[in-house]
C-alpha cells in the first residue's frame, strides 16, 4: 500500500495537498474547515504590514467556455466548462496583531497539519528588512511550521513588492539573508512566472538559504471588454488593470516554469502551483519535480463546501492513493521528476530524416 504521507522542506505532510495563499486561506474560520476537509496543509492568505484597501468591485471573476460558443467568458451560459479564474485582489486586509492568535489557534487545533504563513513587506531600505524581520519572528513565534515570502504579486503599485523585484537577485538575497536571520524554520519563496530570468532568480534564492520555491504564482492578464457593451468584464468606473490569471488555463505554462527550476536543480526542493483541479494535474507537477502541490482556483470553485475545496481534497487523495496502489509505487517521491529527463533541447528531438533508434526507455525510476 502506498503512502500519501510525504516529507517536504523538512516537514511531515500528511498528503501532499495544500491551499495556495488565497481567499480559501483568509480567515481562522475557512482554515480550520479546510484541515477539517483533509487538506494537509495551508499558506495563509499574504499578511503584511501595510494597510490594504481593495477596489470598489468584484476582486476575482471565474470566466468559462463551452463547446458550442467557446469563447472565453465570466457571463453565465449553458454547459460551460472553467476556463481560468482572474482577480485583483490585493494581499490580507486583517492585521498581523489579529492573525496571530487565529494562527496559534489553527495550530494547536490541528498539530498534524502544516501551517505555512505568506508574509510580504517592500525592499526599499533597512526599514523594509525590519518588516520582513518581524512579520517572520511574529508568525513564527505563534507555531507556524514555515513562511512563503511573497515575492510574486502581480498587481503592485509599488516597485519594491511582490512581482516587480523578482528580478532583482540582489533584493532576492537581502530578504532572504534578513528573514534567516531570525527564523529557522524553512523558508519557501514565491515566484512570479513573469520573467525571463526566472531559473537565476530561484537560483538566487535557494543559494540564499531558500527551502523551496513556490511556483506559479498566478500570470499578469487583462480580463475581456464585451464587443456590445464596451464593458470590461471586471472594472471599476469604466478602469482597469493588469491582474493575475489562474486555474486551468495556467497549467502547461505553470509546469514549463516548474520543469525549468527542476531541470537546473534537481535537488532542490519545489513546491508545484497552477491549475490543479485533480489528481491528472497534481500527477503532472510532480513528474516535473514538484513535491508539493498548491491549489488555490479549483477550491474556490467548488460549489457548496465555502470554497475550501471540501470534495476537492476527498478526490485528490483517493484518486493519489488508488493510482500509488495501481502502480505499485510506495510514494510520490518514487515517481517525482520522472519526466526531467525527457525534456530536452529542440535541436535533440529526432528530425523526419533520421531512423527511429527505440526513443526514450520510460522507467519508474525517478528522483
Ligand atoms: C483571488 C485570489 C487571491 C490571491 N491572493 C494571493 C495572495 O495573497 N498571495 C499569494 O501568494 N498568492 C495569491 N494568489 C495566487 C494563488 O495562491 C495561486 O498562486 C494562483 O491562483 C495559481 O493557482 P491556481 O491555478 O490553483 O489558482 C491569489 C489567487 C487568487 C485567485
Amino acid at each position: 500500500m502506498g503512502t500519501l504521507s510525504t516529507t517536504f522542506t523538512g516537514l511531515e505532510f500528511v498528503n501532499p495537498f495544500v491551499l495556495a495563499s488565497a481567499p480559501p486561506t483568509e480567515s481562522k474560520r475557512k482554515i480550520l474547515k479546510a484541515f477539517e476537509a483533509g487538506w494537509g496543509g495551508v499558506v495563509t492568505k499574504t499578511i503584511g504590514l501595510h494597510p490594504v484597501e481593495n477596489v470598489a468591485g468584484p476582486k476575482t471573476i471565474f470566466q468559462r467556455s463551452s463547446e458550442e460558443k467557446p469563447y472565453v467568458s465570466r457571463t453565465k451560459r449553458p454547459d460551460t466548462v472553467s476556463h481560468s479564474s482572474w482577480n485583483w485582489e490585493l494581499i490580507s486586509d486583517q492585521a498581523l496583531e489579529l492573525w496571530l492568535p487565529d494562527l496559534e489557534e489553527i495550530k494547536t487545533t490541528y498539530p498534524d497539519r502544516m501551517l505555512i504563513a505568506s508574509i510580504m513587506a517592500g525592499a526599499g531600505g533597512e526599514e523594509e528588512m525590519n518588516n520582513w524581520k518581524k512579520l517572520a519572528t511574529a508568525c513564527v513565534n505563534v507555531g507556524c511550521d514555515a513562511l512563503e515570502l511573497n515575492l510574486s504579486c502581480p498587481h503592485m503599485d509599488r516597485k519594491d513588492m511582490g512581482a516587480h523585484i523578482a528580478n532583482d537577485e540582489d533584493i532576492i538575497r537581502s530578504i532572504l539573508k534578513a528573514v534567516t536571520s531570525v527564523v529557522s524554520v524553512p523558508i519557501w519563496v514565491k515566484l512570479t512566472p513573469a520573467t525571463s530570468t526566472l531559473v537565476d532568480a530561484a537560483g538566487a534564492a535557494y543559494e540564499a538559504g531558500a527551502s523551496s520555491i513556490s511556483l506559479c504564482n498566478t500570470f499578469p492578464s487583462l480580463p475581456l471588454m464585451d464587443p456590445e457593451t464596451l464593458k470590461f468584464e471586471v472594472e471599476v468606473d469604466g478602469l482597469v488593470t493588469s491582474g493575475g490569471l489562474g486555474g486551468l488555463a495556467i497549467l502547461p505554462q505553470a509546469l514549463q516554469r516548474v520543469s525549468d527550476i527542476h531541470r537546473a536543480y534537481p535537488d532542490k526542493a519545489i513546491s508545484g502551483i497552477g491549475g490543479i483541479r485533480g489528481f491528472r494535474e497534481a500527477f503532472n507537477f510532480i513528474v516535473h519535480g514538484a513535491g508539493n502541490l498548491q491549489v488555490c482556483t479549483a477550491a474556490m470553485e467548488e460549489k457548496g463546501s465555502g470554497g475550501v475545496g471540501v470534495k476537492l481534497i476527498q478526490e485528490l487523495t483517493q484518486d493519489l492513493s488508488a493510482y500509488l496502489d495501481r502502480k505499485g509505487y510506495g510514494s510520490i517521491e518514487e515517481f517525482r521528476g520522472l519526466a526531467r529527463e525527457r525534456i530536452v533541447e529542440h535541436s535533440q528531438v529526432r528530425r523526419k530524416s533520421e531512423t527511429y533508434n527505440g526513443g526514450f526507455e520510460v522507467s519508474a525510476e525517478a528522483s
